[in-house]
């Protein structure tokens, strides 16, 4: 039994498919069993005229493609490098030794053009862990070929080349590893927004203890301006987080980084009209969604009242798992999803409740209904509620330039590797927590109304601030400033 070994992408993990070819007696016939879906159906057609193209005819026998395992569904068009050289293996045309071993992923063009495909990070990984040494995939995927560990990867932009190798005829092409110059993302920076101290205090807060920020102020107030910059003070990746990183932009199809120091965090910013499938995955196969896609990055939601209400009820499950089921009829598919979340909203519908120079022109009523729509439950999971002002226009133009993101970014590393492991337990959060601290939070929490959930985030929150002034015991000043930062659970009506 010929058997070339592929894979088949679902959520960012890829499961083994072997792809069996058999040459029988009987009708001359070219199917393709084993669940396969149109695309991998019609792989047939694409197969067919990129090997006439390279010089080979598939004989006109009993030719029969099994892709096993039989209950998995197959999708997809990057079966057709497997297909191709298993067929040419059952008519003994290439040597079978090197096909045994060799992952092969690609989509065949009519031409015989090895087309790049989504997924080939997952891909590879899953060869390693069965068992096998070699890989060759599309040349148009060696950005992140490279990025594979604990295999030999080659690159081909023809069947040809592959037939040629398989054949002892010439040599592939080993993906390298190609690291560019370090440039500092897109240009942003913390250093641009102007005054906003307390904003700017909160970003560093959440960066340095991995807390979610939600941003209330009137419109122009820079809430947008602050989370898209909050990127740029957290800590470079580990390699471990790059590879995870880039293994889920390589199962979305982004572009690859060519090599694991060049790999930056996320930034996702789904509109507010977006899916739930969209934003917590979904599809047939699954596919990640922004949650996923901004997993060890930030993912911002601007405007959060106007999210869909199913989308918000799902996000507050994520943001406290980190991670997301889809459940299928056949599989469960995990995808990690742990995201820093940001979020900005208006205080009201007009934006300018509690503004000091501008009347709200809205009722109580229907101020009610817009805070409504971010209910207790949702409001709740944001760590840092941080109320943003608007910097007046002469203030701007006279104010400095602020604190640059490398240097806060570098407060914020030195921090993380300060901070005890994430506590678990409650005995953990209340230790290293002075007398008088707890007395000051919990008559605060009696007097505010705050949950049993808001209560171990202060607690949380005042231990990244302890860290950020390299104390170790949480004081009545870390908690008073936690404190703070509940400003939805102090008052659903003016926000001061
Ligand atoms: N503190 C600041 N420093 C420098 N520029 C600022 C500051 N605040 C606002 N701006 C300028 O104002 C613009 C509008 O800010 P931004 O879009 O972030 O406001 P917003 O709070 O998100 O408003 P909206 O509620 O309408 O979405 C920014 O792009 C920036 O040019
Ligand atoms: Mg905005
Ligand atoms: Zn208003």
């Amino acid at each position: 039994m010929i058997e070339v070994q592929a894979g088949c992408l679902v959520g960012i993990d890829a499961y083994p498919v072997h792809v069996e070819a058999r040459i029988g007696k009987g009708l001359p016939v070219f199917e393709i069993v084993g669940l396969p879906e149109r695309g991998v159906r019609e792989s047939r057609v694409r197969v067919k005229s990129a090997l006439a193209a390279s010089g080979f005819e598939i004989p006109p026998r009993n030719l029969v493609l099994n892709l096993a395992p039989g209950d998995l569904r197959k999708t997809g068009s990057s079966y057709d490098l497997a297909i191709a050289m298993a067929i040419m293996a059952a008519c003994d045309s290439v040597q079978l030794e090197r096909v045994a071993g060799t992952l092969m992923i690609g989509e065949l063009a009519l031409t015989g053009e090895l087309r790049p495909v989504r997924g080939v990070l997952p891909q590879l990984r899953s060869a390693r862990e069965r068992g096998l040494t070699r890989a060759i995939i599309p040349r148009g995927n060696a950005a992140e070929g490279a990025l594979a560990r604990g295999l030999e990867v080659y690159c081909a932009s023809h069947v040809t080349e592959v037939i040629e190798w398989l054949s002892d005829r010439d040599e592939l092409e080993r993906v390298h590893e190609r690291e560019h110059q370090h440039e500092e993302g897109n240009g942003d920076d913390l250093g641009d927004v102007r005054g906003q101290a307390a904003a700017r205090r909160a970003l560093e807060i959440a960066a340095a203890g991995n807390h979610h920020v939600l941003f209330v102020g009137p419109p122009g107030a820079g809430k947008t301006m602050l989370a898209r910059r909050l990127r740029t003070i957290l800590p470079t990746p580990s390699s471990m987080e790059a590879t995870e990183i880039a293994t889920i932009a390589s199962a979305a199809g982004f572009d690859a980084p060519g090599s694991l120091k060049n790999v930056t965090r996320p930034f996702r910013a789904p509109h507010h009209t977006a899916s739930a499938a969209a934003i917590i995955g979904g599809g047939d196969p699954v596919r990640p969604g922004e949650v996923t896609l901004a997993h060890g990055g930030v993912l911002f939601l601007d405007e959060l009242p106007e999210f869909r209400r199913d989308v918000i009820e799902t996000l507050r499950t994520t943001m406290e798992q980190g991670q997301v089921t889809i459940a299928r009829a056949r599989q469960r598919v995990d995808m990690p999803a742990s995201p820093l979340v940001v979020a900005a909203m208006n205080p009201c519908p007009c934006g300018y409740a509690g503004d000091p120079e501008r009347l709200c022109s809205c009722s109580p009523d229907r101020v009610a209904r817009y805070r409504a729509k971010v209910s207790g439950p949702i409001v709740d999971r944001f760590d840092l509620h941080v109320v943003v002002r608007r910097v007046p226009p002469r203030a701007l133009r006279q104010s400095e330039r602020s604190e640059p993101s490398r240097a806060i970014r570098q407060r914020v590393q030195q921090t993380r590797e300060r901070m005890p492991p994430p506590a678990a337990t409650l005995e953990d959060h209340l230790a290293n927590v002075d007398g008088h601290a707890l007395q000051l939070l919990e008559t605060a929490v009696d007097r505010l109304g705050i949950s049993a959930r808001g209560y171990v985030k202060c607690l949380n929150v005042a231990h990244t601030i302890a860290a950020l002034s390299e104390e170790k015991v949480v004081s009545s000043a870390h908690i008073a400033e936690a404190l703070q930062y509940r400003a939805l659970d102090r008052s659903r009506a003016d926000l001061r």
